[in-house]
């Protein structure tokens, strides 16, 4: 079966840092797989290598069986690839369903400084992606709320939405949990478990309670390299990322 995504000894250098390290690493086609590490282990850096946001300094990138290492961003996309940020990126002043109307028509990365948007009436085609990707994420009763007044939670799902509007083959999460509630947590995952089963998910997630709970398997960094690949059982009970982790909680 063909992989959504095979990284062969990937590195990537900020000037003396070695943010990246030799990785290799392989995503079967609908597995769901979390990264998982201390802060700076390297895992933003390496879902920007993987979506193209930056560049390689060595090594090969495949996504579903293509080389895309010299590819641009945008046509990784065009492959099924999609990615959200760490930090929430909607379009604070348009309602919902504006947000994921313009989602559906295209990779939201297009659409910067956009902040009025008609949605011609008869648009049925895609009014009804909207509406199911709004279900999907439950947020049929928000519709015409603006996006900068969804709490953080509502805010995450309306983002899972963009990222599937396009409906993508490899969905690359960025700490989508990250400052949730538990309640709003748990909303969530519930949501990234249901997505589609053909749909392959790359999950940052810096709470291993999350990761482990969403993920079939779990690859965890530090420093900027792989130190280990297992089911969830087996990294919870894996004694050098106990190690690691404990070892983080000691500076924070
Ligand atoms: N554009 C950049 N230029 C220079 N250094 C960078 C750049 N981006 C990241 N780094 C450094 O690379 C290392 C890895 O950072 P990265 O953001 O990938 O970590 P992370 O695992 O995502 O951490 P967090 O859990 O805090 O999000 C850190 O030391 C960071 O300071
Ligand atoms: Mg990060």
């Amino acid at each position: 079966m063909v992989n959504a995504l095979a990284l062969r000894g990937v590195s990537k250098r900020f000037g003396g840092l070695s943010a990246v390290r030799d990785i290799s690493l392989e995503i079967p086609h609908g597995q769901r797989r979390a990264l998982i590490g201390p802060n700076g282990a390297g895992k933003t850096t390496l879902f920007n290598l993987i979506a193209g946001d930056l560049r390689a300094t060595n090594g090969q990138i495949a996504v579903f069986g293509q080389d895309v290492t010299r590819i641009a961003a945008h046509r990784r996309v065009e492959l099924g690839l999609r990615r959200t940020y760490q930090t929430s990126a909607l379009f604070d002043r348009l309602t919902v369903i504006q947000n994921l109307y313009l989602g559906v028509l295209g990779p939201v990365g297009h659409w910067t400084h956009l902040d009025i948007v008609t949605i011609p009436e008869r648009d049925t085609t895609h009014m009804e992606r909207v509406m199911e990707i709004a279900e999907a994420v439950r947020m049929t009763h928000r519709l015409e709320i603006t996006a900068g007044e969804l709490g953080h939670g509502e805010r995450r799902q309306l983002e899972l939405g963009l990222a599937i509007a396009w409906k993508p083959r490899l969905i690359m999460l960025d700490e989508p949990a990250a400052g949730l509630s538990a309640d709003e947590r748990g909303v969530l995952m519930g949501l990234i478990r249901k997505l589609d089963r053909s749909v392959s998910v790359l999950l940052i997630e810096h709470d291993m309670e999350v990761a482990l709970n969403v993920a079939e398997q779990v690859t965890v960094l530090h420093d900027g390299a792989v130190i280990a690949n297992g089911t969830p059982t087996e990294i919870s009970s894996n004694a050098l990322v106990q190690q690691v982790y404990l070892g983080e909680g000691a500076y924070e």
